[in-house]
């Protein structure tokens, strides 16, 4: 089997990180300045893991690229982790967010885009009701405790090294047959023990036994694992896992934050699930903070029936800018023109393009690594068979090697996301931008390999 010289990756390291150093100085001179005022430098914690001594600091984005403080141009292929899957900034979305901005932003009241975007969600997902908040992780909050208020149970389900946003039950993981909080978990509130039960993902045998216990309000999962690399369900998985859930009394809630990128209704729709709850939120409303959750009939009448009139603002499901007039008119503008069908109908085969490229490259070089894509997202992973589930895909996870050849395609002009090695393509993205990134990363592996 081929390895890594991992005193040839050293090296290598450290001439692109002096490189990175040289070509961005004002990022450098902005980064000497947040670290007075920015806790770690940076606006949020996760940024201190982009590849290089500092994130490089953005000047503007539009389409599938952007520049940065030093006038550098790269192609986007993080896209703001899915945030920006429409393209940065697209045209018919600024006019409409620049015409509703000045016609009042949030008001407490619904407004006629309401109606229209759950109407197309409707028609999307098959899910007859819908509510808004601001992020996945809220709407994903949200529809986990209407899960729990309607079932009486006190526990969720989730896979193994998934990720739903910073929700707390989420944060769990399996350790020693157990379930522990995840690696990195800051302060839980609770042992995670306590709120969530964890499975791997593709273990029918494991997800019974979980839900045997008939404590589990909804199981929480992605359709498709997409946040520990990406992580195909087996034939018959989600069948069979519905009729679980069901034989148990268990809902179950689609979040399709990343996987919306299959198509316009999601896994849900391409796959034919059946979920009691859809959650979609990051590209919804091309980048400006918006989020949805629908729910199906019976979950309606259920949770309809338990809240009281009188105290329908204090149950723990809310914001004051949720729903605002703003998130609707950038979701409609985003629905009726840019995550279109037609525009998947350009981002699917760009993703194939960029897996087959890298694929090449990585058989070129007998590297013993592989390439999976789901819809427009494509993703290369450090082992050689794609991983069945969470604990086999972090066993491959390599994060000196990531970095570098995160840090390499930096260098050169290509941005992907900074935790794992994904690629995702937007109605802007092109065949010369996909073929720069499989340029690079075929100069990657020759110097490393060689
Ligand atoms: C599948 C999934 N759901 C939910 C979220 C949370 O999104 P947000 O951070 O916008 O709340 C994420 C974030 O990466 C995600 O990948």
């Amino acid at each position: 089997m081929t390895t890594i010289n991992r005193k040839k990756l050293n090296e290598l390291c450290a001439r692109e990180e002096q490189k990175f150093i040289a070509e961005h100085p004002k990022s450098a001179e902005m980064y000497v300045r947040a670290r007075k005022s920015l806790l770690g430098g940076v606006p949020m914690n996760w940024m201190r893991k982009w590849a290089g001594a500092f994130p490089v600091f953005v000047a503007r984005a539009k389409g599938a690229h952007f520049v940065d403080v030093d006038g550098r141009e790269y192609v986007d292929l993080c896209l703001g982790d899915t945030g920006a899957m429409t393209g940065h900034s697209p045209d018919v979305v600024a006019d409409a967010i620049a015409h509703r901005v000045r016609e009042g932003i949030t008001l407490m009241l619904p407004t006629e885009d309401s109606v229209w975007v759950a109407d197309e969600l409707k028609r999307r997902f098959g899910l007859p009701y819908w509510q808004f908040a601001l992020t996945a992780t809220d709407a994903n909050r949200f529809a986990i405790r209407i899960a729990r208020e309607i079932t009486q149970r006190s526990k969720i389900l989730v896979y193994n090294y998934c990720y739903h946003g910073t929700v707390d039950e989420s944060f769990a993981s399996l350790c020693d047959g157990g379930v522990g909080p995840r690696r990195g978990n800051i302060g839980p509130p609770v042992n995670p023990a306590e709120t969530t039960r964890v499975v791997e993902f593709n273990d029918l045998n494991a997800l019974e036994d979980a839900l045997k216990h008939c404590d589990v309000a909804v199981v929480l999962a992605e359709p498709a694992m997409t946040n520990v690399g990406i992580i195909l369900p087996d034939a018959g998985y989600w069948k069979a896992a519905r009729e679980l859930t069901r034989k148990y009394g268990t809902l179950l809630l689609a979040d399709e934050t990343h996987t919306i990128c299959v198509g316009p209704g999601g896994c849900t729709r391409e796959w034919k699930l059946d979920p009691d709850f859809v959650v979609f939120g990051k590209p919804i409303g091309s980048g400006i903070p918006a989020s949805t959750y629908g729910c199906t009939e019976e979950v309606a009448e259920r949770i309809s029936a338990r809240i009281a009139l009188e105290d329908c603002d204090v149950g723990g499901i809310g914001g004051t800018l949720a729903g605002n007039a703003l998130s609707l008119a950038a979701i409609r503008a985003t629905l009726q023109n840019v995550l279109t069908t037609r525009a998947y109908e350009s981002m699917i085969p760009l993703a194939k393009r960029f897996a087959d490229g890298v694929g090449a490259k990585i058989k070129k070089h007998k590297l013993p690594w592989n390439v999976q894509q789901l819809g427009a997202r494509a993703e290369y992973t450090f082992c050689r068979k794609p991983p069945r589930n969470g604990r086999e895909s972090a066993a491959a996870s390599d994060f000196a090697l990531e970095r570098f050849l995160h840090l390499y395609a930096l260098n050169r002009g290509v941005l992907l996301t900074p935790f794992h090695n994904m690629a995702l393509m937007c109605p802007a993205t092109t065949e010369p931008d996909v073929d720069l990134h499989t340029r690079i990363f075929e100069e990657a592996a020759g110097e490393l390999m060689a």
